[in-house]
């Protein structure tokens, strides 16, 4: 079965669930050598594919010998190269990375996040009790897709007067489905969108706040204001980080539950769970499927060599179901423990937004054991047609208040 599937057809990971050729390449070719169509002009030969969480983990630690600057995703390495290299800071490599990453960091903390994630709170418990009273609606449009990007809009600190026009622009331009060519309408968002934050930058740098923006404007790296460009690819890199994989792990979440009601009346009949159920459900949905790599030196990696230059492709979605990792990889167990998946990766590039990712997890879990009495799935939930994002597009769901709200 392994030899013939294409990793890069991002239909494949529409159409069905992958586990089972996961397992498989597990067991049989755990670091697996893909070659690409050379009549398709890419800069790369083929790339590697890690499915074991060891190896994964070997990979994502070594940060000197992998680089992220050649990209971090299938499309970009197989490019040969990411615009933003050691601009944005996904793919920027050692001490500037570190810099950078010190820099943002200060907006992710404890501290910087606690007006965000008491929004994310509120915003839940808003958007859900909507959703209950209305009884039926699409999940992902009327409660996944708006948490994060009004969290993302608290960080940047994006004026209230502005969010319904951005929270619209970047709805349209975060299409995930790679089947389709970009369209006009998509890339028409893009550049108000990057036209937006480049007019937000410049007026932050006039009248600083608190926001991240104006930490980008006025920080230094070393020894140098960032320029236009590096505040705006660092301002996307969270739009694109923290919007489309919040809202596939929240939308992912209530259909793990939905298919697992016996997890869902666990949860219900014990609040202590919401931690533990929320990392489940990142482990389930794990919505980044792949994080890549360039090797920089000759290397062994699972008893296949590696070359310097060769891509490499690390498949969180395959790591999170390794059975030499976890128990019973293939249950949903909302009280699962010790849960050590990678669905932020790890690292030196472990994920800046993971704190916030999980708040909006658990407010979701919390919400819906307050409020929700009953629910289910009424039609049918695609996935995403990419190799890079997993989930669904669409939720259509019916609610039913719990005891006390109706
Ligand atoms: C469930 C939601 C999320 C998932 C699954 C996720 C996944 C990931 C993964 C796998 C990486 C590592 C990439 C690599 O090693 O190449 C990463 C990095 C990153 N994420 Fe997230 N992310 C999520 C939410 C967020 C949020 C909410 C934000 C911010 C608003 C964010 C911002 C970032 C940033 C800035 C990085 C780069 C860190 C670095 O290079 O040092 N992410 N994320």
């Amino acid at each position: 079965m392994s030899q013939a599937v294409d990793l890069l057809d991002p239909r494949l990971h529409a159409g069905r669930d992958l586990r089972p050729l996961w397992r498989e390449l597990r067991r049989t070719e755990p670091v697996r050598r893909q070659p690409v169509d050379a009549s398709a002009g890419l800069a790369v030969p083929g790339f590697w594919v890690v499915t074991r969480h060891a190896d994964v983990l070997r990979v994502l630690r070594d940060a000197r010998g992998f680089s992220s600057r050649g990209g971090n995703m299938l499309a970009t390495l197989l490019r040969g190269y990411d615009s933003g290299a050691d601009k944005m800071l996904v793919v920027t490599d050692g001490p500037r990375h570190g810099a950078l990453r010190g820099l943002l960091s200060a907006g992710f903390g404890p501290r910087g996040l606690g007006a965000v994630e008491e929004s994310v709170a509120r915003s839940t418990r808003a958007l859900l009790a909507e959703a209950v009273a209305r009884g039926s609606g699409d999940f992902v449009a009327e409660v996944a897709a708006q948490v994060p990007l009004r969290a993302i809009c608290e960080l940047l600190g994006v004026p209230e007067a502005d969010r319904a026009r951005v929270l619209e622009l970047t709805g349209t331009a975060m299409l995930g489905d790679e089947s389709r060519e970009a369209s006009v309408e998509t890339r028409i968002a893009r550049s108000e969108i990057m036209r937006y934050y480049l007019r937000l930058a410049a007026e932050r740098r006039d009248a600083p706040g608190s926001d991240l923006i104006s930490l980008l404007v006025g920080a230094e790296v070393d020894g140098r204001p960032l320029s236009e460009e590096e505040v705006l690819l660092n301002c996307y890199n969270l739009v694109i980080g923290g919007d489309e994989t919040a809202r596939l792990a929240i939308a992912g979440g209530l259909l793990a539950l939905a298919e697992h009601r016996e997890q869902w009346e666990r949860l219900r009949a014990d609040a202590s769970l919401v931690d533990r159920a929320a990392e489940e459900v990142l482990r389930w949905t794990c919505p980044v499927a792949h994080v890549g790599r360039t090797a920089l030196a000759d290397t062994e990696l699972g008893g296949v060599r590696i070359a310097a230059g060769d891509a490499v492709t690390l498949w969180c979605a395959s790591a999170n179901f390794d059975e030499e990792e976890f128990a019973l990889p293939d249950a949903f167990d909302v009280g699962r423990t010790p849960n050590r998946h990678v669905t932020f990766g790890f690292g030196a590039h472990f994920c800046l937004g993971a704190r916030l990712a999980r708040v909006e997890v658990r407010a979701l879990l919390s919400e819906l054991r307050l409020q929700v009495g009953s629910f289910r799935v009424t039609g049918p939930a695609p996935r995403i047609a990419s190799n890079f994002v997993r989930g669904v597009s669409a939720l259509p769901v019916e609610f039913g208040p719990a005891a006390g709200r109706r």
